[in-house]
């Protein structure tokens, strides 16, 4: 049994798989929750059909799920060029900017999603928005070198207001530590009509800043999956 956003993430992972991926595809696999019925859907597909794919992941997640389904692993040192990449995000809004990291693997994503030809983003409906902040209410992702978290959070907040809050662990005490060994602020922004593309510019400028959450202009298409088992696409 399988609940009703469970089911639409699944949806929106097999259309965009069945869609977006062909044989012999050098293909980027996304973080998060979603991405794991693509990766289902991925191996059900080379077991099939036969396809010869490879996959180059986004995180230690994604490595352990093509791992696990006995995908092809592969890497930018290999594969600089990607066919496409499927992604989760966290907010999309209507220029298809999206908020991502909300996983903690914002850096190697965009790495990836800039060495693909499309980026293709997967979700439940709940991701869909107008303006960001309208949905995702956790704030911006900013991954920062641990030393420069407090000039880094003290800086986005005097250009742009807000509160750049230091992620903390879960399980572990102390501040979260990403895949890259780096700390992430999540910046509240206050509501305001930001120039994203500029924002995210700005931003990365700042020393100590090593990506931001913020995709601008990188997006193909999105599959928002519904309960009904329909899917819908924005371009
Ligand atoms: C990971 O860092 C994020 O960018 C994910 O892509 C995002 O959080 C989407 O995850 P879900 O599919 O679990 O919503």
């Amino acid at each position: 049994i399988m609940s009703s956003v469970e089911f639409a993430k699944r949806v929106a992972a097999v259309k965009a798989v069945d869609e977006y991926v062909k044989d012999n595809y050098k293909i980027g696999v996304g973080s998060g929750s979603t991405i794991v019925y693509a990766v289902e859907r991925l191996a059900q597909r080379v077991k099939d059909e036969n396809l010869h794919i490879v996959c180059v992941p986004t995180s230690y997640q994604a490595r352990q799920l093509i791992v696990n389904h006995k995908l092809q692993l592969g890497d930018l040192d290999m594969y600089p060029k990607l066919d496409c990449a499927i992604d989760g995000a966290d907010e999309v809004d209507a220029n298809m900017t999206l908020i991502k990291g909300g996983g903690g693997c914002l850096t190697q994503e965009k790495i990836v999603a800039s060495c693909a030809k499309q980026l293709i983003i997967v979700g439940d409906e709940s991701k869909e928005s107008h303006k960001l902040g309208e949905k995702y209410k956790k704030g911006i992702p900013v991954e920062v070198i641990p030393m420069a978290y407090c000039p880094v959070q003290q800086k986005i907040e005097a250009l742009y207001g807000g509160v750049a809050e230091l992620r903390m662990g879960k399980m572990k005490a102390g501040p979260l530590v990403t895949d890259n060994g780096n700390f992430i602020l999540d910046w509240k922004f206050p509501a305001s009509d930001f120039d994203w593309a500029s924002v995210n510019t700005v931003i990365k400028m700042i020393p100590g800043v090593v990506e931001t959450g913020l995709f601008v202009n990188m997006v193909t298409k999105v599959f928002y999956g519904t309960a009904d088992g329909t899917v819908k696409e924005q371009k």
